[in-house]
């Protein structure tokens, strides 16, 4: 059979945060090349209208009501997927939340809310995925790409963004680790840098005049990104065309760090 790198066909992948933005683009761009998906959001609501874009592409999909800074929960939604969808050769931990403050006002709960969904959550999401696949690969199907949403926050410091720039490094640090870990199970571990995009998240800056003028002046596609501009990495990741890429990370910012 003629090799077929960006095929997904018979892959299956989980997406945290995969019901709206960045996540949903991802997830979107796995379904349409092919694999099957399951994606984990808070929100009943809207894992509904994500799962019915993600039946459209014809693949099987499943969506999860998870809250990822509840580790039993992780463990808990790890299984029922695999349970659900029978493996799981590309994990995405994608869940993510803002919120700083300036540092002389910044609480413990506060720092605490964002370090837990976007460090504790990936460790976890990143232990659970990789349990199955080295048991795989012990087994002699080795593979499986792990993959983390950072930031460019990890490598351009902003105002009353300590906790969130903290843990956008952190997963930084932590992929390269497990990179090199997972490396002779075939495991591959990596990292995507998003800039501006418009996001929920971002709802706010993006009504703000004098951000749109100053941050999305500055890049040089001058515009935000979207979530499928993310679908294309996320295939790439997960597909055999990068079975060699392992402990990168990946900036995706229109040209705005350049
Ligand atoms: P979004 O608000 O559309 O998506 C965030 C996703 O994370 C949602 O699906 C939400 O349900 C999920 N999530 C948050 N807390 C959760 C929890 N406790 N349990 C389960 N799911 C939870 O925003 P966006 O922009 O798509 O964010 C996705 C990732 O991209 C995040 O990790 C964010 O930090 C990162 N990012 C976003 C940028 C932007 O400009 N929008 C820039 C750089 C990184």
């Amino acid at each position: 059979m003629a090799f077929k790198p960006f095929d997904l066909t018979g892959k299956v992948a989980v997406v945290t945060g995969g019901n709206s933005g960045i996540g949903l683009g991802m997830a979107e761009g796995l379904a349409a090349a092919g694999a099957d998906v399951a994606i984990w959001g808070r929100n009943a609501d809207k894992n509904a209208a994500a799962l019915e874009r993600l039946k459209a592409h014809g693949r099987r999909a499943e969506a999860l009501a998870v809250d990822v800074s509840d580790e039993a929960a992780v463990v808990d939604a790890m299984a029922e997927s695999l349970a659900r969808l029978g493996r799981i050769d590309c994990c995405i931990a994608n869940a993510g939340v803002g919120g700083g403050a300036p540092l002389t006002e910044q609480t413990t709960e506060q720092w605490r809310k964002v370090t837990t969904v976007n460090l504790d959550a990936v460790f976890w999401t990143f232990r659970e995925a990789a349990k199955h696949m080295v048991a795989r690969a012990e087994e002699g199907d080795k593979g499986g790409s792990l993959l983390v949403t950072s930031s460019v926050s990890a490598i351009h410091g902003a105002p009353q963004n300590q906790a969130y720039a903290a843990t956008k490094a952190g997963v930084l640090a932590m992929v390269r680790g497990t990179a090199v870990e997972l490396a002779r199970h075939g495991i591959r571990a990596n990292a995507v840098l998003p800039g501006w995009i418009a996001t929920e998240m971002t709802e706010r800056l993006q009504k703000w005049d004098a951000f749109n003028e100053k941050a999305i002046g500055r890049v040089p596609m001058r515009r935000w990104g979207e979530g499928e501009d993310f679908a294309g990495i996320a295939v790439y990741f997960a597909s055999d065309a990068s079975t060699f890429h392992t402990g990168d990370s990946v900036v995706i910012d229109g040209g705005y760090s350049i």
